[in-house]
């Protein structure tokens, strides 16, 4: 049976893939095609291993592979056979140039205007589903309509607003999902042709839409809102460890204001990942462009109190530890960012390394999925770091361990085991606040909780 619609996305990476494959999942009747530039990650997406860990990605691909869903380096040839383009390349923070360290990079996002506009042969819908300032869709506009020629592009924003960890949850059953167009005969029809393919699955009151404008800004200010819910809480933190108040206490009692709500409200090493960092930069760049100094400030210490999270958590470690860390051995629990992916991106992890390193510290990382990220990360660091699977020999001997990440398997271990272990005085730093402190105390070690009073045996 032919496919209804051809369905094209170009960038395979964690948006690209899960989305493509659920939207696979839940509509047989289209063909959609995954292409990227980096050949390793399509073979990878063929293959048995796939490039990212996702729970629940791993079932859905195998059902979809090969029956509607496709992976390929071929790119031209997707863009000429293809009825919808979603555009999923990178995003990131611009390194060089105006702009640099605050900015979106968008060399990737540009080159593949330019590619669909040299290749497209018939009316296409071209989706934004990275993450991009305001005033994106014009850009592409233009780039599509450089070269007069019959072909119609009508440019929708669709932003993505899975979780990783939790990203085939979310886009099955995802809280809303934004679509923003043009207002006119042609976007409202563009429009209703992805409320179509969403309807498939996704209940219509769930699925909204906007002006191309406010869709772009709504995702940078939705990752603006949950970051700086962490900031928010993170700077309590410390006041908590300077007031015996309990981070924990004092959370559950804002958030069961129902207007507050109970979530975002862990207190932590600091938030990591690809996005939050790089979508307030974002926002801040945005805001100083059109000469929104305050606004920018306001946002910008949501990254200014995370960083201070992260460098306060490795003093608390220098102070804990007799004010030296030399020739010390400390072992991570985690290296991703967060728990249930393999993801080490802006991890809070690679910034403690780092500083661990600088204080010589010895290292022994341990993590269920990131160690070969891990290993990419902390390249050409000068000190000795070593990686293990196994929580229990990554311990062994060590003098510290420091939570980095929330996996459920470090709720578990026997700690008493570990404790044997250790070299005395054996110090456990939660950065998540995950495991049982008073447990901890009680075996013999010293135990320092993110925003509660210490406990200690000396
Ligand atoms: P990623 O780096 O995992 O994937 C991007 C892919 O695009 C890479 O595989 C890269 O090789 C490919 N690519 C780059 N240029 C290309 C080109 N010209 N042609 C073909 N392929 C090209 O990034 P990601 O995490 O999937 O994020 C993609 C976008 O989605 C970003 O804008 C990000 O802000 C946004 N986003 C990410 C998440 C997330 O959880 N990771 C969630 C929501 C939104
Ligand atoms: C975040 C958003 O939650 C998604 O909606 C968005 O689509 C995505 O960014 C994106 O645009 O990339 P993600 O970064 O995958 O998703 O994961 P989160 O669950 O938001 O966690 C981000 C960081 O905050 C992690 O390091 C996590 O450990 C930390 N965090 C989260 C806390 O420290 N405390 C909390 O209470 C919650």
């Amino acid at each position: 049976m032919p496919f209804k619609k051809n369905i094209l996305c170009i960038g395979a990476g964690y948006v690209g893939g899960p989305t493509m494959a659920m939207i696979a999942y839940k509509c047989p009747q289209y063909k959609v095609t995954l292409v990227d530039i980096n050949p390793s990650r399509i073979a990878q997406w063929n293959s048995d291993v796939l490039p990212i860990y996702e729970p629940g990605l791993d079932e859905i691909v195998k059902k979809t592979r090969d029956r509607n869903l496709f992976f390929s380096t071929e790119i031209e040839k997707g863009i000429k056979e293809a009825d919808i383009i979603f555009v999923s390349v990178n995003t990131p923070t611009k390194t060089f140039g105006a702009g640099a360290g605050m900015a979106a990079d968008l060399q990737y996002w540009e080159k593949t205007a330019r590619q669909i506009q040299r290749h497209a042969e018939s009316n296409c819908i071209i989706v934004e589903k990275s993450t991009l300032p305001v005033k994106t869709a014009l850009a592409m506009e233009r780039i599509l309509t450089s070269n007069a020629n019959d072909i119609c592009f009508d440019v929708l924003s669709n932003p993505e607003f899975l979780a990783e960890g939790t990203a085939i949850k979310n886009l099955e059953n995802p809280d809303r999902v934004l679509i923003g167009s043009r207002e006119t005969p042609s976007g409202l029809r563009a429009r209703n042709e992805l409320v179509e393919i969403y309807a498939n699955w996704v209940s219509k009151k769930r699925i909204i839409t906007s002006n191309i404008w406010s869709s772009e800004l709504s995702k940078l200010v939705a990752n603006a809102f949950l970051a700086q819910r962490i900031s928010s809480i993170n700077s309590i933190s410390a006041l908590c460890e300077k007031t015996e108040a309990n981070i924990t206490e004092v959370s559950r009692a804002v958030a069961m204001d129902s207007r507050i709500g109970d979530k975002f409200l862990n207190a932590s090493v600091g938030f990591g990942g690809s996005c939050f960092k790089k979508d307030i930069l974002n926002l801040v760049y945005l805001c100083r462009y059109y000469g929104l100094e305050e606004v920018a400030n306001y946002w910008e210490g949501v990254v200014k109190i995370n960083d201070y999270q992260k460098e306060r958590f490795v003093l608390n470690m220098l102070t804990a530890m007799f004010n030296t860390l030399a020739g010390k051995k400390i072992c991570l629990f985690g290296f991703a960012f967060k728990a249930d992916t393999g993801d080490t991106r802006e991890s809070p992890a690679i910034f403690i390394s780092r500083r661990l390193i600088e204080e010589r510290a010895e290292l022994v990382i341990s993590d269920p999925k990131a160690l070969d990220n891990a290993r990419e990360d902390l390249e050409g660091l000068n000190g000795n770091i070593s990686y293990i699977e196994d929580p229990y020999e990554a311990s062994y001997g060590c003098d510290a361990i420091a939570v980095m990440t929330e996996w459920e398997i470090y709720r578990q271990l026997d700690y008493r085991k570990i404790f044997k272990s250790m070299t005395k005085l054996a110090f456990i730093f939660d950065g998540r606040n995950i495991l049982d402190h008073n447990e901890l105390f009680e075996i013999g070690f010293n135990v320092f909780p993110i925003g509660k009073p210490p406990q200690t045996h000396f």
